[in-house]
């Protein structure tokens, strides 16, 4: 089965949590990986899909042994688990990276809906991967939204400042990419 097709029939299984009716398009994951070097140790990619983030970000040079994904969806992993050989598929919510992933990580990249989420799960997301990562690394969030995709309240929470890219046009529907960091 094509991912599309894969896609597409988990969308409408799971429409709250999956989002969107297709795959990232290529230009939005290039922007998603951009910050993403073939020296990083350790990155984590959360909310994977059926894996159009995940090829940009081992396209970037990145060995696959330094890469964990995390995806709620069991047949999304199923699909990760036989494109990318090598890399760490966990069947899990973001949130139990605390659990067991890797720490110190480089940066942290998201394709979970987190605009549409409660704050409260924003939190428990964000702050998971917070925990996780290196002082100051990237915390990389696609959206589909007019405004960031984490609220102000938990901007504030945690101390985040961010950048965004321009509108990618190529996407469906068309995305941005927010960077948020946590100030020192
Ligand atoms: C909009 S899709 C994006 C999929 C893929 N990254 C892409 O760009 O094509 C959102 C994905 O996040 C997953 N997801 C939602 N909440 C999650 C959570 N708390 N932890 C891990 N994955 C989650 C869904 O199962 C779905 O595969």
């Amino acid at each position: 089965m094509s991912d599309l097709s894969l896609f597409f029939g988990q969308f409408l299984r799971r429409p709250s949590e999956i989002r969107a009716i297709a795959p990232t398009g290529r230009a939005t994951a290039r922007e998603m990986a951009r910050l993403v070097t073939p020296d990083m140790q350790a990155v984590a990619e959360i909310g994977s899909g059926t894996g159009t983030i995940t090829e940009a970000i081992l396209n970037t040079g990145l060995p696959p042994e330094r890469l964990e994904l995390y995806e709620l969806n069991a047949a999304f992993c199923q699909r990760l688990r036989d494109r990318f050989p090598g890399t760490s598929v966990h069947n899990l919510p973001a949130q139990e990276m605390v659990n067991v992933g890797r720490k110190n990580l480089d940066a942290v990249i998201s394709g979970v809906p987190t605009l549409p989420m409660p704050d409260e799960l924003q939190a428990a997301i964000v702050g998971a991967a917070l925990q996780m990562m290196k002082p100051g690394a990237p915390f990389v969030q696609i959206t589909y939204g007019p405004v960031a995709p984490l609220s102000e309240a938990v901007r504030k929470q945690f101390g985040l400042t961010h950048t965004k890219s321009q509108r990618i046009w190529a996407n469906l529907p068309p995305a941005r990419v927010y960077v948020f960091r946590q100030q020192a």
